[in-house]
């Protein structure tokens, strides 16, 4: 089967009612993106940081997948599909895909802030100062902040030059190293990127730009991989 490899960001879960990052003036649901989404911000404020992350997975909790996650998983009838996603939501995987890496972290995990192999399941539930991994130290949110090392980026990196096709959907394609996963992609492979907006690429040959809402974007993918 044919490799079909999708990147994913925050984008594609608009229409679930979850905010995208850009155009907010550097402010993520009111909070600064240094103050919640930096080690900086963790050392200064850990309540802050808990607190934040806590209503992001109880919002979370009350949103669903949408049409464009479930037509993700449509595509797996004819191809063997890998996702790698930017998003710490969960929806992927409540819409049923199969492989599904995340580049920066789960909301629905907690991970140790003394050993970042100790991660654990926690569905929706809060993350409370003085919650502690087994070797005492603060439980924190699973997530890759800012200014922090990107451990899948290798594996990502090898999944994309397997591709027979890659698409971007819903990212602005601005943080690194997220961003450079395109560099990847194989000579003469197909880039499709579905967004209202254009994403900071240039120079790439072989992109087809659909410029609609990820759910329309994804009819439109599904009608034109019938054609090929
Ligand atoms: P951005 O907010 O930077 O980009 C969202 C992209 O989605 C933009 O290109 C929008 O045009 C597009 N978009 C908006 N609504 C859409 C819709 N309904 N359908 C399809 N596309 C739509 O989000 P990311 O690129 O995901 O990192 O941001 C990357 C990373 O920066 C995130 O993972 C996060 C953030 O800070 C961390 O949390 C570490």
């Amino acid at each position: 089967m044919k490799k079909i490899i999708v990147l994913t960001g925050a984008g594609i879960s608009a229409e679930s009612g979850i905010q995208t990052f850009g155009g907010q003036n550097g402010l993520w649901e009111g909070h600064r993106i240094s103050e919640v989404a930096t080690p900086e911000g963790w050392h200064k404020n850990r309540e802050l940081v808990l607190n934040f992350y806590n209503e992001r997975r109880q919002l979370l909790r009350k949103c669903a997948p949408n049409k464009a996650h479930l037509r993700l998983v449509e595509l797996e009838q004819n191809y063997e599909v890998t996702i790698i996603t930017q998003n710490v939501d969960d929806l992927h995987e409540r819409a049923g895909s199969k492989n599904i890496l995340h580049l920066h972290g789960e909301l629905t995990k907690a991970q140790s802030s003394l050993d970042p192999s100790y991660i654990k399941d926690i569905g929706y539930e809060d993350i409370a100062i003085g919650q502690l991994c087994p070797r005492g130290s603060q439980l924190r949110p699973f997530i890759v902040w800012f200014g922090e090392s990107v451990p899948m980026m290798p594996l990502a990196m090898d999944i994309v030059k397997q591709a027979d096709l890659f698409v971007v959907i819903g990212t602005s394609l601005e943080v690194y190293p997220a961003a450079s996963l395109i560099d990847f992609v194989p000579d003469g492979v197909q880039i499709v990127v579905i967004d209202p907006n254009r994403p900071a690429i240039g120079g790439y040959a072989n992109i087809k730009h659909i410029a609609k809402i990820a759910s329309e974007g994804m009819d439109e993918l599904i009608a034109m991989l019938k054609l090929v």
